[in-house]
């Protein structure tokens, strides 16, 4: 692998791992030399980017973990630590799929499925993991949170109220556990071209057409933008980050306009 050792020594673990921006941060930090594992809801999803950052000749192991159950976060704790002898690094960027709706059309269950995934799951992870990245006295937690969460979207209720709260957890989370030695930042991506943001816009040469000129940056984001904000703040490098939200939005938050096709800003 590259020479990056930004994160040598370190042992991640990586909700939703097997989906597009989880794998991309999962790969990123391994190349940075972490010991990575891997959970998602679906098992050959978390094995397939694990097996992919083997073949690269990193350090990497997938396994079942659904971040709504308590148990099954307690297990992908023990089982990275069985794996790699410690865990100091928590990411997480597992979401449900939820649909569009308001607070009249959506079903109850709806809302508490993305409350319970996107944000209390979070809370369950940091329940199992922090105990044991508070041995290393060196620990870093990102949490993936969205752009929505500051801009809200109508019809987006509970994926916009889910990331806006995961935004505030995060700040918690820095406030309880600094003495821990543990750092909790958030990352609020913009639009990034994936399978599941994309689908809203029949596909992702629609949804680059679509949500491109949104961005100050007059294009939709990549996964590899994501992880490498996600390599900054779990290593060192950001060792005086913590309580803080990073936007990697190509400027979408503070735009709130679009671009025209004379390539002009309107408001
Ligand atoms: N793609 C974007 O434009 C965008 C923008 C802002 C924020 N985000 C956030 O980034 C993250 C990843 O998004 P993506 O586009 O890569 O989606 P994705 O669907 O490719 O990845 C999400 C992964 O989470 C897994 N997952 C779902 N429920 C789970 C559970 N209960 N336990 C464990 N894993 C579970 C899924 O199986 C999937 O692999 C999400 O938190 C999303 O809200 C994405």
């Amino acid at each position: 692998m590259a020479s990056d050792t930004r994160m040598a020594g370190r042992v991640a673990l990586i909700t939703g791992g097997g989906g597009e921006i989880g794998s991309a941060i999962a790969a990123r930090l391994a190349s940075a030399g972490a010991a990575v594992a891997v959970g998602d809801l679906d098992p050959a999803k978390a094995e397939a980017t694990a097996s992919a950052i083997r073949a690269a000749g990193g350090k990497c192991s997938g396994f079942a973990l659904d971040v709504g159950e308590p148990s099954s976060a307690e297990a992908a704790v023990a089982k990275t630590v069985a794996a790699f002898g410690s865990l100091t690094t928590l990411v997480n960027v597992a979401a449900a799929v939820t649909p569009d709706g308001t607070a009249v059309t959506l079903a109850l269950d709806e809302w508490e499925k993305a409350l319970r995934i996107n944000l209390t799951g979070a809370f369950i992870m940091c329940k199992y993991a922090i105990p044991e990245m508070t041995k290393g006295n060196n620990g870093a937690i990102v949490n993936i949170a969205s752009q929505l969460g500051h801009l809200v979207a109508a019809g987006r209720a509970p994926y916009s109220t889910s990331k806006a709260a995961l935004i505030a957890f995060t700040r918690v989370l820095a406030m309880d556990h600094a003495k821990d030695g543990i750092r909790a930042n958030s990352i609020s991506p913009g639009f990034i071209l994936t399978d599941r943001s994309s689908k809203r816009s029949g596909g992702k040469d629609a949804a680059r057409l679509k949500q491109g000129p949104k961005h100050l940056l007059n294009r939709t984001g990549e996964v590899e933008d994501i992880a490498a904000g996600a390599l900054y703040l779990a290593s060192d490098e950001a060792r005086f980050v913590t309580a803080t939200d990073l936007l990697i939005d190509g400027g979408y938050v503070a735009f709130k306009g679009t671009i025209g096709n004379d390539g002009r800003p309107t408001f």
